[in-house]
């Protein structure tokens, strides 16, 4: 495996192994910092960024490298060049490029034609990274034994949405995401891949749209912002009204395990997705999620360069 371009493209052998060693780095941040020595890595973004673009350069200077960090409208490629020719150009430098774009198309193409490590750092359909550390923070949550657990996404059926239910197929758990119906629920294929993958992983992969249900003896009640980068704004009424129900109350908490947790890959608006009371309350488990992006995007990248992935074909 070269690339992290979808979620899909990780076996759970891979995930395992990735988050084996970024629980090492957890402990031992510099444990492998000569593996990018004087060697660069590409981070180049096109939407806004906090914690992936200062994980991702903290995670290469952790490992000895320096990442060069480009914004959307600094390359030729705004005027005019194409994909294929940047990602010639970009390995001809750097080790690995790392992405945060609109259209999961840009980055496929970038994969296909650069010779290096292509990792996606989020676009309109997958966010694959930010699910390592989701994945890190539950392990270290309920160990490695999930029988039994539900993981619930709720809200918008969007990225976040398809990469929730993507790894909790490919880790063999009960995932569930709760949307609403329509325009704002997950994309059919992207649902019918996870199923495909939970027959052979022994997960479960529940749509529902109705919150109350779906957060009854859960583990986990996840949920995103309800307007992403890129939305329309024209469309933000509409949108509000719909995923309303959906916001994560201390109501809906109280329906969950004893021992459940509330995640959120950031950035949050409290009042609206979640109540300030559950995000700061002490079931919250952000920080340590949010701290996992670098340990995660460290071992990442020190395990993709290293050729260590098998990959896995969906
Ligand atoms: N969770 C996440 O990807 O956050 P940023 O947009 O700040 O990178
Ligand atoms: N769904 C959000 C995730 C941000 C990390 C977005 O795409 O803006």
């Amino acid at each position: 495996m070269k690339d992290l371009l979808r979620t899909q493209d990780l076996s759970r052998a891979d995930v395992e192994l990735l988050l084996d060693t970024a629980a090492d780095f957890a402990k031992n941040p510099l444990r492998s910092n000569t593996a990018l020595a004087n060697k660069t890595v590409a981070i180049y973004m096109t939407k806004p960024s906090t914690r992936t673009r200062l994980s991702s350069e903290s995670a290469v200077a952790h490992l000895g490298g320096t990442p060069i960090f480009i914004r959307g409208d600094e390359l030729q490629l705004g005027r005019g060049e194409t994909i294929a020719d940047t990602a010639r150009i970009i390995s001809g430098y750097c080790s690995a490029l790392i992405i945060r774009t609109f259209a999961q198309s840009d980055v496929d193409e970038l994969g296909a034609n650069a010779s290096i490590p292509v990792i996606n750092a989020l676009t309109d359909d997958d966010h694959p990274t930010q699910l390592l550390a989701d994945w890190l923070t539950i392990r270290e949550q309920f160990g490695k034994d999930i029988s039994g657990r539900k993981f619930v996404y709720l809200g918008d059926g969007n990225n976040m949405s398809h990469s929730w239910l993507i790894m909790g197929a490919i880790m063999g758990a009960h995932v569930v995401a709760a949307t609403p119906t329509g325009a704002w629920a997950p994309d059919p294929d992207v649902v019918k891949i996870a199923q495909e993958i939970a027959k052979n992983s022994g997960g479960k992969v529940e749509v529902l749209h109705e919150a109350e249900s779906a957060a009854k003896d859960a583990s986990v009640l996840y949920t995103d912002v309800w307007m992403s980068m890129g939305d329309s704004e024209s469309e933000r009424e509409e949108k509000v009204l719909a995923l309303s129900p959906f916001a994560v109350t201390e109501n809906l908490m109280s329906l969950t395990q004893k021992d459940s947790v509330f995640m959120h890959c950031l950035p949050a608006h409290r009042g609206e997705e979640v109540e300030a009371s559950v995000i700061d309350g002490t079931k919250s488990v952000i920080w340590r999620e949010a701290f996992h992006r670098r340990t995660t995007i460290q071992s990442l990248l020190y395990h993709l360069i290293n050729g260590d992935l098998q990959g896995s074909k969906h």
